[in-house]
C-alpha cells in the first residue's frame, strides 16, 4: 500500500525535536500568544523574505483577514482563478465581496494574466493569484496589471512555500498574502494553522488586532474582530519543521523530476509544465489524462493512492449556485477538473516506492 501522503519519513527525522518543542510549551505554562508565536513570526518572515508575518488559525482565515485588513467588503469584486481550491473564493465571500472567476492557462494551471484586464470593473478591488500545486503564477504581469488599475494583490500562497517567480519568493509580491500550514502542506503543522505575510507594517498590525477580537490592548476593542490566533504548540512545531523546508522542497523537486523522466514517453499523459520564469515546489504532482478514472482505478488496485485536485471547480459548487453559473462557463477549469490526477509525493519517498508507482502507471 502506497499512501498519497506519508508523513512517516519526515516525522521520524524530526521526532526528538518535535517532542522537545512540545515539552518546552508544556513546561512554559503559556499556550496562546507567547514567545513561540513571536519567534515563529520572525523566522517565517525571514524565510519568506517579507518584513512581517502574522500567525493565524488557518489558511482560510489568513485570506479573510487579509481582505478585511484592506477594507474589502460588500459591493466589491475580487478576481480569483476559476480552478482554485474553494477556500480562495470563500474568503472573498466571507468579507461580503464577490469572487470574479478568471480562467487559468491550460499549460500551467495558473491564472492567465491576459484574461485579467477584461474581468476588471469599477467594483474590482483586488486580484488574488493562487500558486496552484506549488508553481508560481506569472507575478510580473499580474503586478503590472494591478498597478495600472490601482488594485491590491493578495497572493494565496497555501500550496507554494518557497516557490518563486524570477527569483522572488511567492508570498512576498502582494500587498498582503495568506498561506496555510494545514498538515499536508509543504510546511505543515500538526493541526490547523496559517499566516499572513506583508511588507506593510500597518497591514500586519491590523491583522494582529483582527485575529485577537479586534483588540491590541487587552479588553479594549477597536474593531469587530475574530478569534483567529495561532496557538503556541502549533507555532513551536512549525518552528522545528521550518528548518527542514529547504531540504524537503529539494526532495519534492527530485521526485518530480524522476516522475517527469519516467513518464515522458506516455503520450496519453500530460505532465506538469513549468513556466520559464517560475519555480515549482511540487506541493502536488498532477498529471492529466482523458482516461483519468481508468488510471486511478488501476493504481488503486495496485495499492497506490491518488487524489483529484479538484473534482468540481468553485463556479459549479452548490455553495456558489447563487452566482448563476452553469457547466461550460469556465471550460478550462472544467477540463482540468475532469482530467487531473495527483500522484503520491512526499519528502523521504525513496526510489523503490517511486519505481513501484511508475511501473504501475506504465501498465
Ligand atoms: C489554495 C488554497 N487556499 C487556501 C487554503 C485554505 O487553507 P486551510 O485549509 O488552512 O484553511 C488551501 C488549503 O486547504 C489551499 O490549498
Amino acid at each position: 500500500m502506497i499512501k498519497f501522503l506519508d508523513f512517516e519519513p519526515m516525522h521520524i527525522q524530526i521526532s526528538d525535536e518535535m517532542k522537545n518543542a512540545f515539552q518546552r510549551v508544556y513546561d512554559s505554562h503559556w499556550y496562546i500568544q507567547g514567545k513561540e508565536l513571536d519567534d515563529f513570526e520572525l523566522e517565517y518572515a525571514i524565510l519568506n523574505q517579507t518584513k512581517n508575518s502574522v500567525g493565524v488559525s488557518n489558511g482560510l482565515d489568513a485570506l479573510v483577514l487579509s481582505l478585511r485588513a484592506l477594507n474589502i467588503g460588500v459591493g466589491d469584486e475580487v478576481i480569483v482563478p476559476s480552478n482554485t481550491y474553494i477556500a480562495t473564493a470563500l474568503a472573498v465571500s466571507h468579507v461580503g465581496a464577490t469572487p470574479v472567476f478568471v480562467e487559468p492557462r491550460m499549460e500551467t494551471y495558473n491564472i492567465n494574466p491576459e484574461l485579467i484586464p477584461v474581468a476588471i470593473t469599477k467594483k474590482t478591488k483586488a486580484i488574488m493569484p493562487v500558486h496552484l500545486y506549488g508553481q508560481s503564477c506569472e507575478m510580473d504581469a499580474i503586478m503590472e496589471i494591478a498597478k495600472a488599475n490601482n488594485l491590491y494583490v493578495v497572493e494565496d500562497n497555501a500550496q507554494a512555500h518557497l516557490s518563486s517567480f524570477n527569483g522572488k519568493l511567492t508570498g512576498s509580491f502582494g500587498d498582503i498574502n495568506g498561506t496555510s500550514f494545514y498538515p499536508g502542506k509543504n510546511l505543515g503543522a500538526l493541526g490547523d494553522a496559517g499566516a499572513i505575510t506583508t511588507n506593510n507594517e500597518d497591514l500586519a498590525l491590523k491583522v494582529k488586532t483582527l485575529r485577537n477580537y479586534g483588540s491590541s490592548v487587552k479588553y479594549y476593542n477597536d474593531e469587530i474582530g475574530y478569534n483567529n490566533r495561532l496557538d503556541e504548540l502549533q507555532a513551536a512545531f512549525l518552528r522545528v519543521k521550518l528548518n527542514y523546508l529547504h531540504e524537503w522542497t529539494q526532495q519534492r523537486k527530485e521526485i518530480a523530476s524522476w516522475y517527469n523522466e519516467a513518464l515522458q514517453m506516455r503520450n496519453d499523459l500530460v505532465l506538469p509544465h513549468v513556466h520559464e520564469n517560475a519555480d515549482h515546489v511540487y506541493h502536488l504532482y498532477v498529471v492529466r489524462t482523458s482516461n483519468r478514472e481508468k488510471l486511478q482505478q488501476e493504481l488503486t488496485e495496485k495499492g497506490i493512492q491518488t487524489m483529484i485536485h479538484y473534482p468540481v471547480p468553485p463556479h459549479l459548487q452548490q455553495a456558489y449556485k447563487h452566482l448563476g453559473f452553469k457547466k461550460g462557463d469556465f471550460p478550462i477549469a472544467e477540463e482540468i477538473a475532469n482530467t487531473c490526477l495527483s500522484l503520491p509525493i512526499w519528502p523521504g519517498m525513496d526510489n523503490t516506492v517511486i519505481d513501484q508507482i511508475i511501473n504501475s502507471s506504465n501498465g
